[in-house]
């Protein structure tokens, strides 16, 4: 049992990319087989020199090598003793033996198959591999289009990037724009070839991610798109899309978002999932910590799960009058309205904090942030990025260490949040994590590096709220600048001379309990918490000219914070 664990345990390296599958077959293999015939030896050993004197049966191992050959002529002598005495055992018992070594190779040979391409992943637990997500439908078929979401680019009343993935490798993509509520405006149409294979990642199915680049659109208008994939098997044709531009200034109403992180696909997960879309936010945020695959390519079912989830619970049915629109050549009756995604990096997405960005296997390449991005090298695609916001906002996406460390950044932050474009807006941040954290001590060396390199800017430009992930709990601190908490009477109204709020701390179906949050005055908590519990939640903001107000609900729809920002 020891030698078949040791031997699942090799097998296991084909499934993380250290060993190809051939390899770990054959080491397989030869060790199974190898450690049978040596017990067989060893086990038949005795009842073999009885049969000598009938000259039957002879070991050879046993026998005197003249100690005047040399050492290496000696070790020679010993092996072909060895293999006679193989030779000797398969004679002696020659039926239990083919059956022990035949049954030890087709072991050996079913170990890494069964093996290949295991997925060993967190939040929950779940172990798979090649076999047993063979008798698991796909997500991605032949000839469909396996996913299809936004993602906000730095500047949405103007542009938008869409990913798609398909199975089939395409060759170029015809996409048709057109603005929904002007019936009589002609599509645009282009062509694009820009996508990218993750199929040396994910080894057992084909997988291609298509990027559509949308630009030069006009502010808050319904657009309506469909595009055709042009493939080596045929083409493609997608459904009716649909999505609305930013406003470029105040916009009607307010803008709203919704903002969690750490997914964990729980019926909790789904709870909020269905407030958030009954709270219809302009644009989801989820800060790290989407799919825990760990950056095993091998679990890349995880992204498809949370891609279905995430796509499942924020795009909108709509029906339209296709008599009134010339630009549908689907003769499809509704429209699905997408919501844009706006992501952080999370230590899950690569396995760990401080890695490289190779060590990052699928989120570079799923999610794009920057217009201009899907012509560029994976390498050269940045972790962090900055989007401008109706209102007078802007939200800066922040990478704590996964790919870049605060450091890395804080130069690059400064040059966005002084030009013209940033320097008048309120500033908004969101990050993995925590620099003021809810479980783990604020000495540590992320947050510690935080509060030294990148928080002076946060005091300096006067950040209203940082929106922190990773520990699985909720959090509000008090107003913080300095590094020192500002003691405030009503802790849920502050103002804009305050320093900056850190709510959190991620908790969308990753925390194992729903208990209400504690108040600092309990004295209970760390110097610079407000609120803390372990409950799930998500934020939900919205913004006006006049204020940002930032509340958590958790999954049973009860509103367990509000934090009211003048501005
Ligand atoms: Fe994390």
């Amino acid at each position: 049992m020891i030698v078949i664990g040791i031997v699942g345990f090799f097998s296991s390296f084909s499934g993380w990319g250290y060993l190809s599958y051939k390899v770990t077959i054959l080491l397989s293999v030869f060790v199974l087989a190898g450690f049978t015939i040596f017990q067989l030896v060893n086990f038949y050993k005795e009842d073999i020199k009885k049969k000598v004197k009938e000259r039957k049966y002879y070991l050879y191992s046993k026998s005197r090598v003249d100690p005047r050959i040399s050492l290496m002529g000696r070790i020679k002598i010993q092996i072909l003793n060895y293999f006679n005495d193989v030779i000797s055992t398969i004679q002696f018992k020659p039926r239990l033996s083919f059956l022990l070594v035949g049954s030890s190779v087709l072991l050996g040979m079913f170990i890494p198959f069964a093996l290949d391409n295991l997925c060993i992943c967190s939040q929950p637990i779940t172990v798979s591999t090649r076999l047993t997500r063979a008798f698991q439908e796909s997500y991605c078929k032949d000839k469909e289009i396996c996913f299809v979401y936004l993602t906000l680019p730095e500047d949405p009343s103007n542009s938008m990037i869409l990913q798609v993935h398909t199975r089939n490798e395409p060759i170029e993509t015809t996409v048709r724009l057109s603005k929904l509520d002007l019936p009589s405006s002609h599509p645009v149409e282009w062509k694009t070839n820009s996508f990218i294979s993750v199929s040396e990642i994910i080894k057992e199915e084909p997988r291609f991610v298509s990027y559509i680049e949308f630009n030069s659109l006009s502010e808050s208008t319904n657009y309506k798109f469909n595009f055709t994939i042009t493939t080596k098997d045929g083409p493609i044709k997608s459904v009716n899309y649909g999505f609305k531009t930013f406003s470029s200034g105040v916009g009607d109403g307010g803008l709203k978002f919704i903002v969690g992180g750490d997914l964990n696909l729980n019926s909790d997960a789904t709870d909020l999932a269905r407030i958030g879309k009954d709270f219809n936010p302009d644009f989801v945020v989820i800060g790290g910590d989407i799919a825990y695959e760990n950056g095993i390519g091998s679990c890349y079912r995880r992204w498809d799960e949370k891609i279905n989830f995430l796509t499942q619970y924020f795009s909108y049915d709509q029906q339209y009058n296709s008599n009134n629109n010339n630009t549908n050549s689907n003769n499809n009756s509704f429209i699905k309205f997408l919501t844009p995604l706006l992501m952080s990096i999370g230590n899950h997405e690569s396995g760990a904090f401080f890695q490289t960005h190779d060590q990052v296997p699928f989120y570079f390449k799923y999610f794009l942030f920057n217009i201009g991005d899907s012509k560029k090298p994976v390498k050269e695609r940045l972790s962090y990025h900055i989007h401008k916001l109706p209102f007078g906002i802007s939200l800066a996406s922040l990478d704590s260490c996964v790919v870049s460390t605060w450091d890395q950044q804080t130069q690059w932050l400064d040059n966005q949040w002084s030009n013209e474009k940033y320097n008048n807006t309120s500033k908004l941040v969101v990050y993995h994590h925590p620099i003021y954290t809810s479980r783990r001590n604020i000495n540590d060396k992320i947050p510690t590096m935080g509060q030294k390199s990148i928080v002076p800017l946060f005091d300096h430009y006067k950040v209203p709220f940082a929106f922190e992930n990773h520990e699985h709990l909720f959090k509000r601190t008090k107003p913080l600048f300095n590094n020192k908490a500002i003691n405030i009477n009503n802790n849920s109204s502050l103002n804009s001379k305050l320093g900056t709020v850190y709510v959190g701390d991620g908790s969308w179906g990753t925390s194992k309990y729903n208990r209400k949050p504690q108040e600092a005055s309990e004295n209970t908590l760390p110097w610079y918490l407000a609120k803390r519990s372990e409950i799930n939640h998500l934020w939900f903001v919205t913004i006006s000219n006049q204020e940002i107000i930032v509340e958590a609900f958790s999954p049973d729809n009860n509103k367990i914070d509000r934090v009211e920002y003048y501005r």
